[in-house]
Order: C-alpha cells, then structure tokens, then sequence
C-alpha cells in the first residue's frame, strides 16, 4: 500500500524524524483554520499518490489565511496525472538552503535492501542518477545487520553531506531505517531532505509503501487505506480471505493456486480472442482446501461482479481430491441459495488431478444445468469464452 504524503509524515513523526507541523484538509476552510493554526506561511500541497506534484502546480506557498484558502481551492479538484485531489496537506513552509535525497528501499533484483542518497535532491532521483551517477550513493543493507549509526555515517560521508549537517542527517539515517523495519515498509523516501539557512535538516516531502503482507501486523495501518479506491468486490475478497484481483473483461476465473490461475488467464484471453476480444473478469485463487464454504465464497465474489457472463472453474486436485471440489461447487449452489442468492450464469468446469474421474462423475450426476464440464483446459476456457460473448 502507497500512503499519501500526509501518512508518511504522520508516520515519520511517530519515528522522531524531522516533519513539519500541519495537517490535512479537505475543504478551503479546513485548510484557512490549519494555516491559521500555524500562525504563518504555509504551504499548500496536493495529497494524490504521485510524483511531480511541484511542478504539475500541486505545491504552493501562502503567506496568509486567506491565501492558503484561495490555494487549497486552486489545488482541491485539481487533476495532476489522472489523479483527482480530494485532500490537501497545509505545512509550515520552511526556509530552504540545499536539498537532499535519502531512501530506502526492496531491492528486489539483487535481493537486498538498499539505500540511496544523494545531495543533489528536490527533481526526481532517476533524473539525477541519469544525468550526474556520481552524485547518487548506492548501498546495500544487510537484511540482519540493519543500519547503525557507524554504517550511516559511512554512507553520509560517502555521499558528501557537508559536515555541517552531518550528525543530523546520520540520526536521520538511522530513525529512518528503524522506521523502515518497525511498520514493515518497502520504500521510505525523503525527498527533499531540506537544510534550513539556521542549519536545520528537515524531512519535506515522505512517500512511503508498506508491505501488505504485513498488514496482519500493523493493526494502526488500516485508518491509511483508501477505502474509496479499493474495488469493492475485492474489500469483499479481501474479508473473506480470498486471492481476487478485479480485471476488466467478461469470463470469471476460479482456480487453486496462483500458477495454475495465472495460465488460465492467459488461456482464457487467448480463447476469447475468437469470439470477439472476450477476456478474464478476475483473477481468484481459492488456494489449497477449496472446501464448499471458499467455493461458495469465490463463487460470490465471481457472480457478484456484473461485468461476468461465465465462470470457468479450473482445479487440478491435489490435496483436496476432485471428488470433494466436485461436492464442493454443488454445495456451493445451495449456500449461495440460501444466502438468497440465484445463481443464473453458467459454470465451465474443467477438474483433473487427484480422483478426477470420481469428481467428474458426482458433477454429471448432479446434472445442474447450469453446470458443463470440460475436460481439457484448452477446451473449458474456449467453451467459457463462447459462452460470455453468447451472454453479451
Ligand atoms: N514545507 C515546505 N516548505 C517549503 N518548501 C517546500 C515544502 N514542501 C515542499 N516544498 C518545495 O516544493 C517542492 C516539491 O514538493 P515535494 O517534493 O513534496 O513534492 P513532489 O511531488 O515530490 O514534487 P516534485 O516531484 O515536483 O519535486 C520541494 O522540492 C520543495 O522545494
Ligand atoms: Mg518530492
């Protein structure tokens, strides 16, 4: 998850990094009563979960009250990027004599973490590395070693801090990193990392993303999910403890395991290419157990989605044999039933795998009308694909 800048700073408070005091608005008004709150000049910048804000006019300084609210309604509504600002962050506007960069990151590549720091912040760090590599630092961290102030200041050093700020930047370095591990982020960026004519390093701009599969661990993080831009069926997925992805076409995907749901993806766009572009609805992954309850529970989610005109299920058995996947879709029908819910859109199933023959014939017997079995994946997901278009 991508936190507005608001959230980065109020997480890097927690963390006693260097912020400025403000807060967050949502009308003109609310921005003129923060501004006032800081008795003088503010800044005015856009909360959207992009870069270049500054430049796209995002970020503006106000002297008064009444100008911070003339900004705030400049800015509110403003589409930087494709990005609608519904809020705006009103800071202190600070005195700026030098910028800096200082990051860490998920090096996934050289699987790492790493840091980059560089004096010459404020543009776009990839511009800089492009332009002067020289003055971009690359470190490494050790995953179980951390950062210690003695390997901060070795980067400071290595990056040409002037010693001025030294001291104050390797304590930064330092909080920076403890605040990195302790919410499980992928990426903390401060950009600029300001020094003040008085001397003061600040952090003044804070993009974060923290890792959403330690969520489970950081209860606090959920207040920063962005509820209006999750999909709503995959907020559902998601309660349910389901693996679901919304995408925009008309077949719905149902599988266990990620590789097997993912090929079937592809299978299905290829498939639909024949009957006129149809494509995969989702992505869902019941997983292992696919027990009647997560059956019934993906099948929800699918049929819920009313860009869906077929479903194709497709499980290979393993640990859960075909015989109870079988059992497990025709008692799916009946919870969704009686969940008030009436199935009308039709099911490919293709099963193969542990005990497919025994799973195959409870499905025919069952004889749902609803329900047609495919044995190959080639020609359930071109059957799926046939089906939609005949649904359009
Ligand atoms: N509190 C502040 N006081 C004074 N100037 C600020 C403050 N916050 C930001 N700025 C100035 O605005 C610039 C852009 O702000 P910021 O880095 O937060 O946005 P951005 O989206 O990264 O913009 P860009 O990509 O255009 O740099 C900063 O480089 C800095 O010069
Ligand atoms: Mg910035």
């Amino acid at each position: 998850m991508d936190l507005y800048e608001y959230q980065g700073r109020e997480l890097f408070a927690r963390h006693g990094l260097p912020v400025l005091g403000g807060g967050v608005a949502q009308t003109p008004e609310e921005a003129a009563a923060i501004a006032e709150r800081v008795g003088r000049q503010v800044v005015v910048k856009a909360q959207v979960k992009v870069g270049g804000r500054g430049k796209a006019g995002g970020v503006k300084l106000a002297d008064t009250v009444e100008e911070a609210r003339a900004r705030a309604a400049d800015i509110l509504g403003m589409d930087i990027k494709g990005h609608i600002v519904h809020k705006v962050m009103v800071t202190e506007a600070a005195d700026i004599a030098e910028e800096y960069y200082f990051s860490y990151l998920l090096d996934r590549a050289n699987r790492t973490f790493l840091c980059i720091a560089s004096v010459a912040g404020g543009m776009e760090i990839e511009q800089v590395a492009h332009d002067t590599p020289e003055k971009v630092i690359k470190t490494p961290v050790d995953a179980s070693k951390g950062v210690d102030e003695a390997l901060a200041r070795e980067i400071v050093t290595k990056a040409g801090f002037p010693a001025e700020v030294t001291d104050q930047v390797v304590d930064i370095a330092v909080k920076l990193w403890r605040a990195f591990v302790a919410e499980d982020a992928t990426l903390v960026e401060v950009n600029p990392l300001a020094r003040t004519p008085d001397g003061r390093v600040l952090c003044l701009d804070a993009k974060v993303t923290l890792d959403d599969n330690a969520s489970f661990r950081h209860p606090d993080h959920e207040a920063w999910e962005d509820k209006s831009a999750v999909d709503p069926l995959e907020q559902a997925a998601k309660q349910k403890d389901l693996n679901y992805v919304k995408l925009d076409g008309e077949v719905g995907i149902i599988g266990n395991g990620a590789g097997l749901v993912m090929s079937t993806l592809d299978v299905v766009a290829y498939a639909g290419e024949e009957f006129g572009g149809v494509k995969p609805a989702n992505f869902l992954d019941i997983g292992g157990g696919a027990s009647a309850e997560v059956m019934a529970n993906g099948l929800e989610i699918v049929l819920s989605d009313p860009s869906v005109r077929s479903v194709f299920v497709n499980v290979f058995g393993g640990i859960t044999a075909c015989d109870a996947v079988a059992n497990g879709i025709l008692a799916a029908f009946d919870l969704l039933a009686s969940r008030g819910e009436t199935v009308t859109k039709p099911l490919v199933v293709r099963l193969d795998g542990n005990n497919a023959e025994e799973g195959r014939r409870i499905l025919d017997s069952a004889a749902n009308p609803l329900v047609q079995r495919v044995d190959t994946m080639d020609g359930a997901a071109r059957r799926a694909a046939e089906l939609a278009a005949a649904g359009i």
